[in-house]
């Protein structure tokens, strides 16, 4: 198949690219570099000895998109193009809302122009706010907290209205649970601006010396430690789960929510150990009081993406932290 990758230079667009590449796929890549750098998809290239045609541009430049559909002949569209940071999206939730539910409106517009309407498109746990009770299934009700899961939510929302109102709509819709690790080749993984707002990316720039230590963010909640409970994923499963929602995509009427996740809830205790024992480093951290908006516990059922696009989680906890640790001990500096 030609797979138009939006956002394939960042953290789980560039894993993507490298396993459409090496299932035998044609991908461009579409990216405003304004969260990655090429370099992701120069060392994609090198792994698999296959280059992907990157185009530095924006989703919501419309000229640029029609121009791009007109170019290439693409069966499906994979869109991981947005902005991801919780905090800045309540600080300036314009940004966000333009980003994410504008830029995905255009891509789509450029897409039903064109005739390509099989779209994948990256959602998120976030989209199921405080769930009553876990394991979450797809069918839970929806709810979010902030600018970055309403912008998810309301792009599902276009996604599930537009399908209705065009049944030539093929559209999954791959709610993630918590991405983690990296490529086995320590190549490509996270490379995050600034301080990691995420769990694993700042355990591992605490243990590369990068910071003093890790504010575990409360240790009174309802789980086996106290500590949050999330579903974490290594980016390899997620990126074959990406490859199998695009193999069913021409058999799936309309669009569905599929969940994925392994299944296992990790508290952020769970993940300090794992880390220190897999990978003989130290990572020392302090209790600190509960963060704003997380919730106490996450985990997915992630039964339908098994039947339907028979496509389960193979990567252990270990998996994600040796690989987590692999990238973030060869390149301390990420891409830099
Ligand atoms: P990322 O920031 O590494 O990748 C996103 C890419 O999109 C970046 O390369 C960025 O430069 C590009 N981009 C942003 N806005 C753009 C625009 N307007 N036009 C073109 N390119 C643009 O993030 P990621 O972790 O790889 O996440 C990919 C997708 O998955 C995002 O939509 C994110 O919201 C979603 N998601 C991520 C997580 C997670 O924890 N990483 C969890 C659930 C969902
Ligand atoms: N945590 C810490 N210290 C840190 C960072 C995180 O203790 O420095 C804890 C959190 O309190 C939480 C767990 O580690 O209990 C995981 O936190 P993350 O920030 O890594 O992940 P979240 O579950 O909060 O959110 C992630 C993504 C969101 C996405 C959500 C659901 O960041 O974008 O998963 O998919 F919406």
């Amino acid at each position: 198949m030609k797979v138009l990758i939006t956002g394939g230079a960042g953290y789980i667009g560039s894993h993507t690219v490298l396993c459409l590449h090496e299932a035998g796929h044609d991908v461009v890549v579409l990216d405003n570099l304004s969260n990655s750098s090429v370099e992701s998809l120069k060392r994609v290239g090198e792994l698999t000895n296959k280059c992907a045609q990157f185009i530095e541009g924006d989703i919501r430049d419309e000229q640029l998109l029609n121009r791009i559909f007109n170019e290439h002949a693409f069966d499906a569209v994979i869109h991981f193009a947005g902005l991801k940071a919780v905090g800045e999206s309540v600080a300036r939730p314009d940004l966000y809302y333009d980003n994410n539910v504008n830029g995905s409106m255009v891509l789509m517009r450029a897409m039903k122009a064109a005739g390509v309407m099989r779209l994948v498109f990256s959602s998120s746990a976030t989209v199921y706010g405080d769930p009553a009770s876990l394991p979450i299934t797809e069918d839970f009700p929806l709810s979010a907290t902030n600018p970055y899961g309403w912008s998810k939510l309301m792009v599902e929302q276009v996604c599930r209205d537009a399908a209705v109102a065009d049944e030539n709509w093929q559209i999954a819709l791959l709610r993630y649970f918590n991405p983690v690790g990296a490529h086995e080749s320590g190549r490509i993984g996270e490379d995050p601006n600034d301080i990691p707002n995420n769990l694993m990316p700042f355990i591992s720039q605490v243990a590369v010396g990068k910071r003093a230590e890790l504010s575990v963010f409360g240790d009174d909640y309802d789980t086996h430690d106290g500590t949050g409970v999330r579903d974490y994923i290594h980016v390899m499963d997620l990126a074959r789960g990406h490859l199998a929602a695009l193999n069913y995509l021409p058999k799936q009427k309309g669009c569905e929510a599929y969940n994925l996740g392994t299944g296992n809830g990790y508290s952020v205790l769970d993940m300090v150990k794992a880390f220190e024992t897999q990978n003989q480093v130290p990572v020392p951290y302090r209790i600190a009081p509960r963060r704003p908006g997380d919730i106490a516990a996450c985990y997915a059922n992630a039964g339908k993406a098994e039947q339907v696009l028979g496509w389960t989680a193979t990567m252990t906890q270990d998996d994600m932290v040796r690989d987590t640790w692999r990238w973030q001990s060869h390149n301390p500096n990420g891409y830099k």
